[in-house]
């Protein structure tokens, strides 16, 4: 078990190369189970989450080969697996992915339930009602869910929210579907329309991804020998760049793409930061004073939800007054008592956050509770007075690569100690 040691106050300046997309790779890796044929991916973040998906994948049956750092190739030819067992579902929500593409292919599956951020209750009805239209048969029971349909048929769907791995499961089951399928109301987010341009690439007939109405025309297999490569993470760039805000400074992100970040980009302005977007990358600079800034969370291309706990850290150094509004998951804010611990004031009335701004944080022992939470801790320790301690990192192991490495590199004093030395072991 390991800690990481914060000590703040030191103004950042460098470069950070951003990761291919975290929640981007995960459906692809998923989607892989459908190709025809070997495929090589490029920009796959070597994170926790990845591996547990690269696991459910071999243990299906996928030949799964490391090429180099970030770069695998995966060969699904003849996978005969249907089982997703709880042991590697429970780790990680998004290895109900592999629901879609299993019950295309094979016409049954058996799935555990989810598990995932402890961030609300995370259900997974779109999922099953958007499956159940293209004609599979669901049951449900000690822990799992079965689907079986002798051929998929195409329908038309529609959701009542646009959830993000609902919209990833049904492109997928759609693809190997009989007939047209349309989508109403799907997720727009960046994620899904990388997911639809893989399946595409490898024979896939799906348009409108990106909008809230998606089609696609059932083909009766996909194919396989291409290369492909995952979209920037915009979460993992948005936290650098708020890091930046927060601890005062100037970076220069790459690999980034600056119009799936609008919204962030706003924020950061309203802030007081200076951004330029360049050829050379996003560049970000804070020296004068924080402002305070209110918040929306909404699906794309509204403001993520991922990071909202990273911008309340964030605004609890402003000026003033801010109103952070949770409107995506019911129980986001989970990390704001390690907050206050840190000095921060913040009171929680339902789904807002009314954050006083203060003008110092200080270094403590925090915890991190979920993925997110743990970045919001990171950013604040990286503005606090004194050292922080950080527990709990394998919440931030399932979303941040190279996370103390790329802070080390732009001056932040931070590193990851066994807890043993930092005297705080914590389960
Ligand atoms: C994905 C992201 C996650 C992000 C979230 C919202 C991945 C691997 N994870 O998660 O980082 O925070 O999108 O941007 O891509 N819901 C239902 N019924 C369902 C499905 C979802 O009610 O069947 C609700 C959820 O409880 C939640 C909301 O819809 O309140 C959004 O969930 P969803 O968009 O599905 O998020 P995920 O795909 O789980």
């Amino acid at each position: 078990m390991e800690n990481l040691l914060i000590s703040g106050g030191t103004r950042l300046h460098g470069k950070v190369r951003i990761h291919g997309a975290k929640n981007a790779a995960l459906p692809i890796l998923a989607a892989t189970l459908l190709a025809g044929g070997p495929v090589t991916l490029r920009e796959i973040p070597e994170l926790e989450d990845v591996r547990t998906m690269l696991d459910l994948l071999k243990h299906l049956g996928v030949k799964v080969k490391r090429l180099a750092p970030c770069r695998y190739r995966l060969d699904p030819v003849g996978f005969a697996g249907w089982d997703a067992p709880y042991e590697l579902v429970r780790k990680m929500r998004a290895s109900f992915l592999v629901l879609g593409p299993i019950l295309s292919l094979h016409g049954r599956t058996r799935v555990s339930l989810p598990g995932g951020c402890a961030i609300g209750s995370r259900p997974i009805d779109l999922h099953l009602k958007g499956l159940q239209a293209l004609g599979a048969e669901i049951s449900m029971g000690y822990g799992f869910i079965e689907a079986k349909s002798k051929q998929l048929r195409g329908n038309h769907i529609f959701l009542d929210y646009p959830s993000v791995g609902a919209t990833e499961n049904l492109l997928m089951a759609a693809s190997l579907a009989r007939g047209e399928t349309v989508i109403v109301g799907c997720a727009q987010e960046p994620e899904v329309v990388d997911l639809a341009n893989f399946l595409n690439i490898l024979g896939a007939k799906i348009s409108g991804a990106g909008t809230d109405r998606i089609t696609v025309k059932g083909v009766q297999a996909l194919g396989g020998g291409v290369e492909y490569t995952i979209i920037p993470d915009r979460i993992e760039a948005g936290t650098y760049l708020a890091a930046a805000a927060a601890a005062g400074g100037n970076l220069q992100l790459t690999n980034v793409e600056p119009e799936h970040l609008r919204p962030t980009l706003a924020k950061l302005v309203e802030a007081g930061a200076t951004i330029q977007e360049t050829d050379r990358g996003l560049f970000v600079e804070r020296d004068g004073p924080l402002n305070s800034f209110d918040i929306t969370t909404l699906p794309y291309p509204g403001f993520p939800t991922d990071l909202q706990p990273i911008f309340t850290a964030l605004a609890s150094l402003s000026q003033g007054v801010s109103l952070i509004r949770e409107t995506v998951f019911e129980n986001r804010f989970r990390y704001v008592d390690e907050l206050l611990r840190m000095g921060a004031s913040i009171k929680v009335e339902g789904n807002v956050a009314l954050v006083y701004g203060v003008s110092t944080l200080y270094g403590t022992r925090v915890k991190a509770h979920d993925l997110r939470g743990g970045a919001a801790l990171v950013v604040a320790a990286l503005a606090a007075q004194g050292t922080t301690t950080l527990t709990c990192l394998h919440h931030l192991d399932r979303g941040y690569a190279d996370l103390e490495l790329n802070l080390q590199r732009v001056g932040a004093k931070i590193q990851r100690v066994p807890a043993e030395d930092t005297g705080i072991v914590t389960a």
